[in-house]
């Protein structure tokens, strides 16, 4: 098992090809195939939704890694489900207006492994109420909603508490950046705790997925 998983976001790929994209990094070396969800509601801007990800089960046998930067995630939970997700990660923010503790447990229920995460702008205090109900915690590194952003290295101290807590309470917890994640920002957020790094322009915008990918775990 490797110990730093390489997850691309699908979110930067050519969407006119986009089966050959997914074998693409698959064949690179991917280990998980990262889909963000945007509803022009709690994020300014649009993307796809469970439709889309039913397609990206049918190209890969990747584990899928559901974002979801939705209102009312609860709501859809079953939808991404049903698509085929292997993990589910839903934000905290009270603006999403749900039950945390409730959709966390209904993304078990639903056979997928659970996650949190959290803008930027949130305290790190308003994850502590679930994180023993968490498989993974994801940490933003820009505010979400656009892929392309530059990195947010003062986010790097919800990592270490992230890894703080791992320590003590759940070793096989994951921790995951997301957002600006280049090689030079993925080997500072491995340095802080992270083991899952999401990727989306620096993989989909370069020439050699490969090369990139290796980078990104290697750096
Ligand atoms: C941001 C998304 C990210 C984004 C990452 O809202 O959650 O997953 O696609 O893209 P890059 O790697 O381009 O910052
Ligand atoms: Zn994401």
């Amino acid at each position: 098992m490797r110990s730093i998983l390489i997850a691309p976001s699908i979110l930067a790929a050519d969407f006119s090809r986009l089966g050959d994209e997914v074998r693409r990094v698959e064949e690179a070396g991917a280990d998980w195939i990262h889909c963000d969800i945007m509803d022009g509601h709690f994020v300014d801007n649009i993307s796809f939704g469970s439709g889309m990800v039913a397609t990206v089960r049918k190209l890969t046998t990747l584990p899928l890694d559901i974002h979801l930067m939705i209102q009312h995630p609860d709501h859809y939970l079953p939808r991404f489900i049903d698509a085929g997700a292997n993990s589910i990660t839903v934000h905290v923010e009270p603006e999403s207006k749900h039950d945390v503790a409730k959709t966390l447990e209904q993304i078990r229920g639903g056979g997928c492994r659970a996650g949190l995460t959290l803008n930027p702008a949130t305290p790190f205090a308003q994850l502590e109420p679930y994180l023993a109900q968490l498989d993974l915690l994801l940490v933003m590194t820009v505010h979400p909603g656009f892929g392309g952003q530059p990195f947010r290295a003062d986010q790097m101290e919800k990592v270490r508490r992230a890894r703080d807590w791992k320590a003590k309470n759940n070793p096989a917890l994951d921790i995951e950046v997301d957002g600006g994640i280049n090689p030079k920002t993925a080997r500072v957020s491995i340095e802080n705790g992270a083991n899952i790094l999401v990727a989306g322009t620096s993989i989909f915008k370069s020439p050699d997925y490969a090369a990139e990918i290796r980078a990104l775990r290697e750096e």
